[in-house]
């Protein structure tokens, strides 16, 4: 029995693979398995993006546990978008510094109360082509007025926490990892599995 984490990215995989640790499960990758598998991510929630991912793996590897995440920004102040278009939020040719600009655009003159934001992760749990369990990880911030630091990726530039006074991207990654709605999702993925004797 494996931990199948429905992801291509290893280094999505790497940072995964840290906060599982002491699991006495072996975490693979969708790189790892000799099926190949098409991500569609045309969900409208964070949620029907994870299952979707976790579905089609679960149905060939039935006897492994298989994971899957989706995750972005929301902004109230924006009807919760970008959402689940985060990654392609500036349209055709969309990249990380193009999304950034259209948030700070969409958020010119707003004041501190409605510049409120919330990185989401929805993670699921799959065996046997079924959903085990679901979890939710949320980093909650302040959209900045600039862009600042360079670590990380996506929104990081802009995405301003008080408590450090720094945007994600000018705290060192090992930090961010310790913080981001990725790790909450997944330490709570961690606890269930242990308590499960998994
Ligand atoms: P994914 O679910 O990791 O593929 O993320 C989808 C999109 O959400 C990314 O392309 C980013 O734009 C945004 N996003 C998700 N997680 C983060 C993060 O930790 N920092 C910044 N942006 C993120």
């Amino acid at each position: 029995m494996r931990l199948i984490i429905a992801t291509k990215n290893e280094g999505k995989l790497r940072e995964i693979k840290k906060i599982l640790k002491k699991l006495d499960v072996p975490v693979i990758s969708l790189n790892q398995l000799s099926r190949k598998f098409r991500i569609r991510e045309d969900g409208k929630t964070f949620l029907e993006n994870a299952l979707k991912k976790a579905m089609p793996v679960s149905k060939v590897y039935r006897s492994d546990y298989v994971v899957a995440e989706d995750s972005g920004l929301e902004i109230k102040y924006l009807g919760a978008e970008p959402g689940v278009y985060s990654k392609r939020y500036s349209g055709r040719g969309a990249t990380d510094k193009k999304n950034n600009l259209k948030v700070l655009k969409e958020l010119k003159g707003a004041k501190k109360r409605d510049r409120g934001a919330c990185f989401h992760c929805c993670l699921v749990l799959f065996k046997d082509a079924k959903l085990v369990k679901s979890f939710d990880g949320k980093l909650r911030g302040l959209i900045n007025e600039e862009m600042r630091g360079s670590s990380g990726f996506g929104y990081d530039p802009i995405f301003y926490l008080s408590k450090y006074r720094k945007t994600v991207a000018q705290l060192p990654l090992e930090e961010k990892n310790k913080i981001s709605h990725r790790a909450k999702a997944f330490k709570k993925l961690r606890k269930y599995l242990i308590n499960k004797s998994i």
